[in-house]
């Protein structure tokens, strides 16, 4: 049995509040409406701003609170073993336009820092995609030729700044580490002496495209009417082309604390073993100390048993940071599009005036800042050389995709109808702060029993397309294993793509 450790939240979060933005409370007419304050979203309303544009950017939470306040914050374009699978999948000049889309991003990012002076704890490192068994060295190899000939200054190498031996490992140099919300802070306030508009707590539930202009429609009856609509919730809030079809989300666990006497490996890494394992390390008070950061243990939302899972990932890193002590832990999600390169432009075959970008994988800094200026250009008119590799519409992959798109659909088949035949959970088992799915009068409904012993009942089926959702205690939320969907105890809306919130049920 392992102890329920306490999950603190995120550090970027707390280290940089920010203002109360305010809700929309009024119908507004703009140029551009974003929907979703996470680096995409943010990145691409602040470039549309310079470029002389009228924006509003909806977000039903708070700025940067979604999924980027939760990331490690790397701004790399080293996405772990991507350059070997792109040269095969989409060619010699896919694996390039990839590696120079990512690249910019991150110098645009270093260019914004200087210009506006942001404090962001900009530090450039090395990154490197290492294993410690013989078994994917030629891999990582092949991974380092791929890089390389992408045009990253990329090698293989055995020598890295971990305090253990590694079998091999790809270093690229000159990539970066930022605190990510003190950079979203700074684009958010230029963005916004720029006569751009952002309003926090302002959930869009309609989008209304086809004839001219589109219209959005928030959760509190406001009409927000704008030539151009890009969607950039994370996981699309609407669904004009199946994308749910295409990504599959992903939660996957930080444990972080100071590094004490423990050595700082300086570096960003990553390995694709041990269900995966990330570190970095950050400025960590004012007498010099570091933060290490750690990911790994991802799993399906709504399955697995977290708790154990932050358990694992702290031993892991107490264990190989000797000294360091874990007293921070927090959850973040990402979610990988079926031929692993994000969706980014056009929102479908139809589209003209809506765009979305999703399909990040775990590498949504240097992705989401690329979807700004990718889709800055589609929207203002410009040509950008790597507008088809990230096209939402691509085709020859979807073909190419067709056996990981029917793992995904599988999966979510398997949920639908799998989950519901799961013998149901009882109340009278129910311990403090755990959850559990009940049946009543033949209907699924999801209890949880709080501190006090009182019992909270929402409806368990998901407003997204109806899977059931299923209790993660650790973080206290039911989660929906079919596209990610995340609700608080009272039903509330965490995270899309489901926009309305679990119904309130008697017991
Ligand atoms: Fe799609 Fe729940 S998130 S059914």
């Amino acid at each position: 049995m392992h102890t329920q450790r306490n999950v603190t939240g995120s550090y970027w979060l707390r280290t940089a509040p920010g203002p109360d933005r305010p809700a929309l409370s009024e119908d507004i007419d703009v140029d551009v409406a974003v929907v979703g304050a996470g680096i995409a979203g943010l990145s691409t309303a602040y470039e549309l701003a310079r470029a002389g544009l009228g924006v509003a950017v909806l977000e039903a939470g708070r700025v940067a609170a979604g999924v980027t306040g939760y990331t490690t914050a790397k701004l790399t374009a080293q996405h772990t073993l991507v350059y070997d699978r792109l040269r095969r999948t989409r060619g010699p000049e896919g694996a390039r336009l990839y590696a120079r889309s990512q690249s910019e991003a991150i110098e645009h990012a270093a260019a914004l820092v200087d210009e506006l002076g942001i404090d962001c704890e900009w530090e450039t490192r090395d990154a490197y995609t290492y294993v410690r068994g013989r078994a994917r060295v030629d891999e990582l190899r092949a991974e380092a030729e791929a890089a390389r000939n992408a045009g990253l200054p990329a090698s293989f190498t055995m020598e890295t700044g971990l305090p253990f031996p590694v079998a091999g490992a790809v270093r690229v140099t000159g990539q970066a580490q930022f605190h990510p919300v003190k950079y979203l802070r700074a684009i958010t306030d230029d963005l916004v002496a720029r006569g751009g508009r952002v309003y926090e707590g302002t959930r869009v539930v309609g989008l209304q495209e086809g004839g001219e202009p589109c219209r959005l429609t928030t959760e509190s009856g406001h009409t927000v009417t704008a030539r151009d609509v890009v969607i950039a919730t994370h996981y699309p809030v609407f669904d004009r082309a199946l994308l749910f079809a295409r990504l599959s989300p992903r939660r996957e666990l930080v444990v972080a604390g100071p590094l004490n006497d423990a050595p700082d490996p300086e570096g960003m890494y990553i390995t694709p073993e041990e269900n995966t394992r990330s570190v970095r390390t950050a400025p960590y008070g004012a007498d010099g100390q570091r933060l290490l950061v750690v990911t790994g243990e991802h799993f399906t939302p709504g399955t697995g048993d977290v708790g154990a899972g932050f358990d694992t990932l702290a031993r892991w890193a107490e264990e190989h940071f000797p000294g360091m002590s874990p007293d921070q832990a927090w959850a973040t999600q990402d979610n990988d599009a079926t031929d692993t390169v994000p969706l980014v432009g056009p929102f479908h075959p139809g589209a003209r005036h809506t765009y979305v970008a999703t399909g990040f994988g775990g590498w949504g800094l240097s992705g989401g800042i690329m979807a700004g200026l990718l889709l800055t250009s589609l929207i203002t008119g410009r040509d950008c050389p790597w507008r088809e590799l990230y096209d939402p519409r691509r085709l020859k992959s979807v073909v190419r995709e067709a056996p990981s798109l029917l793992k995904t659909q599988a999966e979510v088949a398997r949920h639908l109808v799998g989950d519901r035949l799961k013998p149901p959970g009882s109340v009278d088992d129910l311990e403090p702060g755990d959850g559990t799915v009940v049946r009543v009068d033949g209907r699924r409904v999801a209890v949880h029993r709080d501190d006090e012993g009182n019992l909270h009942a929402v409806s368990a089926r998901c407003t997204h397309l109806g899977c059931l959702v299923s209790f993660n205690r650790a973080e206290r939320a039911w989660e929906c294993p079919c596209h990610g969907s995340r609700f608080a105890v009272d039903g509330t809306v965490i995270q899309g793509p489901a926009v309305r919130p679990l119904e309130p049920r008697d017991l």
